[in-house]
């Protein structure tokens, strides 16, 4: 493998004061401009002056073996010296075995695999499939606090098209394009039920709003629902197994399809699929972020009864066939089979649940701290008993944590709740380590606020 290339050399020549110039060439599609990155290794991210970050975001959850991972860059060096870039009606054998790999991990009757480009992709081509499966039907039924991407689609689905932030977010210059495809239902987000003392009437609300909405609340039949099993983006929400196990009866009384959106809790929640840790079998998984370990990569899998995509042109795109992404996802998939980083999900995050738990007890702003494996949430409050989210604190926390070198997440609109979900690989130290600097942040956060 050759050390210099030019064309890198040249890259890697810009100074840190050339960036303004450099900045007026990209547009984003959210957020500013922030730290630029040199390099990254393992957990760790460098910017260009050398500084040293603990990334707790693995850069959009996109990366559960880290920066850099040398295995991952070795089989993809040597993949490219043979086959990379197909079209979708091209075969290749990276392409069969990922798909014959994931859908022996899924749950029983998932068997068959498409892939495609992004998470948003696959939400599109899973309600695809549900609409080609379900005669006549054009509604789907979605969550509050559901993210399912950014597409005029899949954008209408999640929290950024609602008022849910208190104002209408970016996305609203394109709501109302997509009319009428969604209905909505109130999500079990436990922490913030009032209606009683009881966890198990908030799944009773939801399940029974959900019924009532599928009987009598939608003109024309469902082709689905659509839930993340853990609502990421929109505050680190698990549902509970009981609701999850109470969609799935649903859809069968009505005869519509459940989709489970598992980009983000794939592995991240300490088992291959939440369809397997909560025992519910959906009829279409859609799964995206981690699983190229870095490269653009998503996929669904449908039930063995479901028809599926035919030859006339139903699901194209020009980059959905990728044997180098094909290749990377098998090696991550055998790296976490081969070191037992399901396992160490698990154990890590709960390392990180129990230490949080104690700092709840120091710090009354910490309302509620929310785990499960690697996918971590805590949701600050001005006061736990009112339970009223601290906007501020939660941003101040994030800045301050970054100056230090912590790079955390923050979920949705509600900028209170923020995010830790390093990469699968974090190890004890490391984690320690974010806990320290996110306690400095924390306090220093506090100080200021006086
Ligand atoms: C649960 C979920 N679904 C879908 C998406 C959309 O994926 P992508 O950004 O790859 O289009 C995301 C992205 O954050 C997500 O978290």
């Amino acid at each position: 493998m050759r050390n210099s290339d030019s064309t890198l050399d040249s890259i890697r020549a810009i100074r840190p004061d050339q960036l303004e110039d450099y900045k007026k060439y990209t547009m984003l599609g959210s957020g500013q401009h922030g730290v630029c990155f040199a390099k990254g290794k393992g957990v760790r991210l460098y910017d260009l002056q050398g500084k040293e970050y603990i990334d707790c975001t693995s850069q959009g959850w996109a990366l559960f073996l880290g920066h850099a991972n040398e295995e991952i860059r070795q089989t993809v060096y040597e993949q490219m010296g043979e086959l990379g870039h197909l079209n979708q009606n091209s075969d290749c054998l990276p392409r069969y075995a990922l798909a014959k790999r994931l859908a022996a991990l899924a749950p029983e009757h998932l068997n068959r695999v498409l892939f495609t480009v992004s998470g948003s992709a696959a939400v599109e081509a899973a309600m695809k499939i549900a609409v080609k499966n379900v005669k006549g039907a054009r509604k789907f039924v979605c969550l509050t606090d559901g993210y399912h991407g950014t597409s005029l689609t899949t954008g209408a689905a999640s929290w950024i098209s609602t008022k849910a932030a208190g104002i209408y977010t970016g996305f609203n210059s394109f709501s109302g394009i997509i009319n009428d495809l969604f209905i909505r239902v109130p999500n079990p987000y436990l922490y913030r039920w009032t209606g009683s003392d009881n966890p198990e009437d908030c799944i009773d609300y939801c399940l029974n709003a959900a019924r009532d909405t599928l009987r009598s609340g939608v003109s024309g039949p469902v082709a689905g629902i659509i839930a993340e099993p853990l609502q990421a983006s929109g505050g680190q929400i698990p549902l509970p197994k009981r609701y999850l196990q109470g969609l799935r009866q649903l859809c069968d009384d009505f005869g519509c399809l459940l989709i489970f959106d598992e980009l983000q809790t794939f592995c991240r929640i300490g088992d291959y699929f939440a369809a397997n840790k909560y025992e519910v079998e959906p009829d279409i998984i859609c799964i995206g972020k981690s699983l190229g370990a870095g490269f653009p990569l998503a996929a669904i899998l449908i039930h063995d009864r479901l028809e599926g995509f035919g030859p006339l042109g139903e699901d194209i795109h020009t980059f959905s066939n990728n044997a180098i992404a094909q290749v990377a996802a098998l090696k991550q998939l055998d790296i976490i089979e081969r070191d037992n980083l399901l396992a160490h999900t698990n154990a890590i995050g709960d390392y990180f649940a129990g230490k949080l738990a104690a700092l709840q007890l120091k710090y009354p702003c910490i309302g509620d701290v929310r785990q499960a494996g690697l996918h971590i949430g805590i949701e600050f409050v001005e006061d736990p008993a009112t339970k009223v989210p601290d906007m501020v604190l939660g941003q101040t926390v994030k800045q301050l944590a970054l100056h230090m070198g912590l790079i955390l997440g923050e979920a949705g609109y509600r900028l209170n709740v923020l995010k830790i979900k390093p990469p699968l690989i974090i190890t004890q130290p490391e984690a320690d380590e974010v806990l320290s600097i996110f306690e400095a942040a924390l306090q220093a956060a506090l100080a200021k606020k006086q």
